[in-house]
């Protein structure tokens, strides 16, 4: 099933409505989301190169890359746009609904485990990943450029994606090498990735410090806790009896509980399905009676660290990180 343009060029893309319903999004129904044009990268001479301030730049090819202990994790990942148009008032930037989501298994050696014998250097304080695809910003040409704290870049979770749903990573995902955060929102998972950089300074490139940033200056970073409703889809004919409500949730480092409030009344607690990480999202399911006539449905989620999803409205300058429990409307026929 083909992905639901939001612009052309460069190419921004949803996920479709069914592309959600299973636990890994098929690669081909991902949401797509570039802030240029798609470079395409010669696996035959791709190199990766990683550089410290006083080390020699340390080359890896894609064959050296492949040897390394794989990895295997499913993990969300979703935009920080995601969901914008939800806003009010809405924020400038991509307008995305609320489909730049998706969950996929990503295989390649662990970040921590490349960066491993880089001789350590004194006063290490960030890694900045550089992709391959530039365009100009303010007036000057850049890459596009993000950095994890150091602590961050060394830690169990991040790695090096060879592979997405058992597949080699397709180009619109950042083949043949990307960075891969998981747990975090997916401006982190810098795609066609040709350089890491160590530094001792903080790193200030436009991704890192103009955007993606809370009003407060502070980085975006962890994704918060969300529910989406996937079934009855929207204008799905409904008869009255019983019903079951389906979706997917998902937050920084999996979700602890869903709960659905139908016409207002109390939340009730949903059933999860299968549990397949702590980065992956959940399936939830209740099953509910509805009368022919209106009915109001909320879902919200509530992550590991116990955090429930806000029912308030969520605003900001960037419009980021929108995640207020929907509120979805059903019209259900005698
Ligand atoms: N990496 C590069 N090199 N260029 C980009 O424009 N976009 C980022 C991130 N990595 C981007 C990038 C953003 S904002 C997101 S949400 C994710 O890639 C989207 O990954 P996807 O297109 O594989 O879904």
């Amino acid at each position: 099933v083909p992905l639901d343009v939001v612009t052309d060029r460069p190419r921004n893309a949803e996920t479709p409505w069914v592309g959600l319903l299973p636990s890994q999004t098929p690669s081909e129904s991902f949401f797509v989301r570039n802030h240029f044009d798609e470079p395409s990268l010669d696996p035959g001479t791709y190199h990766l190169r990683v550089v410290g301030e006083v080390a020699k730049a340390k080359l890896l090819t894609l064959a050296q890359l492949h040897k390394l202990p794989a990895q295997r994790i499913s993990s969300v990942l979703e935009c920080a746009g995601n969901g914008r148009t939800r806003m009010v008032p809405t924020a400038p930037g991509v307008p995305w609904g609320e489909r730049a989501v998706g969950c996929a298994t990503w295989e390649g050696p662990a970040l921590s485990d490349v960066l491993h014998d880089v001789v350590p250097e004194e006063g290490v304080l960030e890694a900045v990943f550089r992709g391959a695809d530039l365009g100009i910003h303010a007036g000057i040409v850049a890459h596009y450029e993000r950095s994890l704290p150091w602590t961050m870049a060394t830690s169990p979770g991040p790695l090096l994606a060879l592979r997405m749903n058992g597949e080699p990573l397709p180009r619109s995902h950042g083949a043949p090498v990307r960075l891969l955060v998981p747990g975090w929102y997916g401006m982190a998972s810098v795609k066609w990735l040709t350089d890491i950089r160590l530094t001792s300074k903080p790193f200030t490139g436009y991704f890192q410090k103009d955007q993606y940033v809370w009003d407060d200056a502070s980085p975006v970073r962890e994704l918060r806790p969300k529910a989406m409703l996937l079934r009855p889809s929207a204008g799905e004919p409904l008869r009255a009896g019983p019903l079951l409500l389906e979706g997917k949730a998902w937050g920084h480092r999996g979700v602890q509980e869903v709960q659905a409030q139908v016409d207002g009344t109390a939340w009730q607690a949903c059933s999860l399905g299968r549990d397949e990480g702590p980065w992956a999202w959940r399936s939830w399911s209740l099953s509910v009676d509805l009368s022919a006539g209106e009915h109001t449905v909320r879902v919200r989620a509530r992550d590991a660290q116990g955090e429930w999803q806000p029912l308030e409205p969520v605003t900001n300058r960037g419009g980021y990180g929108y995640n207020t429990a929907p509120m979805i409307r059903l019209r259900v026929m005698p």
